[in-house]
């Protein structure tokens, strides 16, 4: 088991190593570089996120044979038998490669992200799960992210490769993604040993909204003294990354302290939103908060957000439907009244 987690380590250095110098120093991939310089990424981000491309008839199967295996080649999840031609071949063909460190900053899993736009295939393809790449139990750039956790007390959670490389461009680099799996109670507990505050940034759109809820009704559980969880929603049709790349660092701290709720307050007026003035629906309202308050694993939290919805109820006044079918800006916009 050992002597695998070696090999598995030394295949994904030299995978990553090698395909990170071709996008630096081999002049004919063009398209690869322009990509690149269309996505707003330069020189440093390439290097700080050791960010490669494979080409399409790469095959870099063909050089480790030798070294290792077809066993271990085959368990690291780079390459595939193609059973027509009999061959191993590249997973991460004609893509972008991010490679995913585990917590000390040794590659052990990427995301590929597709140059072609309009392409028939996934935008982006992830490694496979293999014996030492746990999707649940990893979270992108955390080994980069901790380093800062003596300065600063909060990370942003964000969804993908894309937005921690758009906003660390931009100067914010307290920022880890869970890559489109839905958030573990894992990665909760691991963010928290580093940081007091997990701000969760999803997309601006439906489903980033609906991917926040599940975050929050989740990760509720996990809530403990002293650390807080808050939700971000960005304006419409915005990412982290075209967010930060259109206004910037201030402007993203600055929209940071004004909009961001807290996850019993994101909960509550969730489920505010979608209650008639009626007793049956208010009925369902206080069903619904007290259940979600019940999973809460930590006594003192669990006694202090039932206490804060219940206290919220009491203080409703007679309101209207908003209506259960509402799109993004207007579902965000009633989010941000405290009411
Ligand atoms: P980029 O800005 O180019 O990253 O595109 P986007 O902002 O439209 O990406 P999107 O919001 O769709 O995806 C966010 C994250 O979800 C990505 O970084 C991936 O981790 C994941 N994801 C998106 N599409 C796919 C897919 O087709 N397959 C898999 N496995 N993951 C995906
Ligand atoms: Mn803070
Ligand atoms: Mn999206
Ligand atoms: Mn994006
Ligand atoms: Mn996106």
């Amino acid at each position: 088991r050992e002597k695998n987690w070696q090999e598995y380590c030394s295949i994904y250095n030299q995978y990553v190593q090698f395909y990170h110098d071709e996008i630096l120093k081999n002049e004919s991939l063009t398209i690869a570089r322009e990509y690149l310089k269309k996505r707003n990424l330069s020189k440093d981000e390439v290097k700080n996120f050791k960010i490669g491309f494979v080409e399409r008839n790469s095959n870099f199967y063909e050089k480790l044979k030798d070294e290792f295996s077809e066993k271990v080649l085959v368990e690291s999840g780079l390459f595939y038998l193609d059973e027509k031609k009999n061959t191993y071949v590249e997973r991460f063909r004609d893509r972008i490669i991010f490679p995913i460190n585990n917590i000390s900053g040794q590659p052990i899993g990427l995301g590929g992200r597709t140059i072609q736009e309009n392409s028939y295939s996934a935008k982006y393809i992830n490694s496979p799960e293999t014996p030492f790449f746990k999707k649940g139990s990893n979270l992108y750039n955390l080994d980069l992210a901790r380093r800062l956790s003596n300065k600063i007390d909060h990370v942003y959670l964000v969804e993908g490769y894309m937005d921690v490389v758009g906003l660390s461009k931009n100067g914010i680099e307290n920022v880890v993604a869970n890559l489109g799996t839905s958030l573990t109670d894992r990665q909760i507990l691991m963010l928290n040993q580093f940081f007091e505050d997990i701000i969760i940034c999803f997309d601006g759109d439906e489903s980033g909204y609906k991917a926040a809820l599940r975050a929050a009704e989740n990760s509720i559980k996990e809530l403990q003294p002293e650390k807080q969880i808050s939700f971000l929603f960005l304006p419409d049709g915005e990412d982290p990354d075209s967010y930060a790349n259109k206004n910037g660092k201030a402007n993203f701290i600055d929209f940071t302290k004004q909009a961001k709720i807290s996850i019993h307050q994101f909960i509550f007026n969730h489920y505010k939103q979608q209650t008639d003035n009626n007793p049956s629906s208010m009925a369902i309202f206080e069903k619904k908060l007290r259940t979600i308050a019940a999973t809460i694993k930590d006594d003192f939290i669990k006694k202090y957000v039932l206490e804060f919805f219940l206290e919220k109820i009491s203080s409703l006044t007679p309101h209207s439907n908003i209506g259960k079918k509402q799109f993004y800006t207007k579902k965000v916009k009633s989010l941000q009244s405290t009411q």
